[in-house]
């Protein structure tokens, strides 16, 4: 029987589809995504797990408006390994797997709080091998990854047929190596009139993606859009090409303030195309539209 007020029916529905732990003295381990930022964008099966933790494993690029939604009695660990960052904690990826498991063995309710989704170069994976190899089977609760969330924020569809994009690419910008990642280049600028190419990780090597895909015979005016802090109070999104958005991010000291997620293809310059149609200029809060012309 469903009950009728909606509070109890998300309760029940939890309780339902919460995982079993295999072993009664366990606890429970749930990588749960946290979105890019915004709290309004997690799922309802995050907060609730949120709420009923014992122990948060968090990363650096969780929001301070997430982490505000973590009880005052649970346990919160910053296991944060962003390179550069001096909240850094410099844990390893071992150290972070054995954490999850002491936790769990300690019979608690932990929860791994990523930002965005767990799945989605959060390495999400990982930690649910390691856990399973010691008899933990992980929950994993998905999130908007940060591609979507920026996409939404920012106004830049994803796919449009008067654009021509037909499809998608989410990659990484930069390799563990801290250079260009060994992706298909002539792949990627072969297609780029006809997708969104979104880099995760992308800007340190803003320059060589661009350098990259224009050697590889993308057109120099293929519209670029760069967001930093997507759906988050500093949100910043700018607007350029190929040839101009390397100049452009270095002047506005793009990612000093937060992260940035970057898009390539031709709906990347849907919001300017939206400002220029509109009869008159669409003021959005928290966005601010930057170009170098
Ligand atoms: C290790 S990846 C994690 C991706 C995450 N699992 C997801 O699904 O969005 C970290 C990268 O995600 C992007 N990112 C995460 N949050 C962001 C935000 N609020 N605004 C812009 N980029 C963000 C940046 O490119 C950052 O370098």
């Amino acid at each position: 029987m469903v009950p009728s007020d909606s509070k109890s029916f998300i309760d029940a529905f939890v309780m339902k589809t919460a995982p079993a732990p295999c072993d009664e003295n366990m606890g429970l381990v749930s990588l749960v995504g946290a979105g890019p930022g915004d709290p309004e964008l997690m799922t309802v099966r995050a907060v609730r797990r949120l709420e009923a933790a014992e122990v948060v494993l968090h990363d650096n690029l969780i929001s301070d408006d997430v982490l505000a939604m973590v009880p005052k009695h649970a346990e919160l660990i910053n296991v944060g390994k962003r390179c550069g960052d001096p909240k850094d904690r410099g844990l390893q990826q071992q150290e972070i797997h054995d954490l999850l498991l002491l936790h769990c063995r300690r019979g608690l309710r932990v929860v791994r709080l990523k930002c965005g989704d767990p799945f989605v170069f959060g390495r999400g994976g990982e930690e649910v091998e390691f856990l399973a190899k010691h008899g933990v089977s992980a929950e994993v609760v998905p999130g908007i990854t940060t591609a979507l969330g920026a996409a939404a924020s920012c106004q830049v569809p994803l796919t449009h047929r008067s654009y021509g994009a037909n499809q998608v690419r989410f990659v990484v910008g930069q390799s563990k190596a801290h250079a260009l990642p060994d992706l298909d280049w002539s792949a990627l600028a072969r297609e780029t009139p006809t997708q969104t190419v979104v880099f995760y990780m992308g800007l340190k090597s803003l320059s060589s993606i661009c350098e990259r895909l224009r050697s590889h015979g993308a057109a120099s005016d293929t519209p670029m859009a760069l967001v930093e802090s997507a759906t988050m109070p500093g949100e910043r999104a700018f607007y350029g090409t190929l040839e101009t958005m390397p100049e452009l991010a270095k002047k506005q000291e793009a990612g000093d303030s937060g992260p940035v997620i970057i898009f390539v293809g031709p709906t990347a310059a849907f919001p300017s195309n939206i400002q220029a149609s509109s009869s008159r200029p669409l003021k959005r809060a928290r966005v601010e539209v930057s170009t170098l012309c």
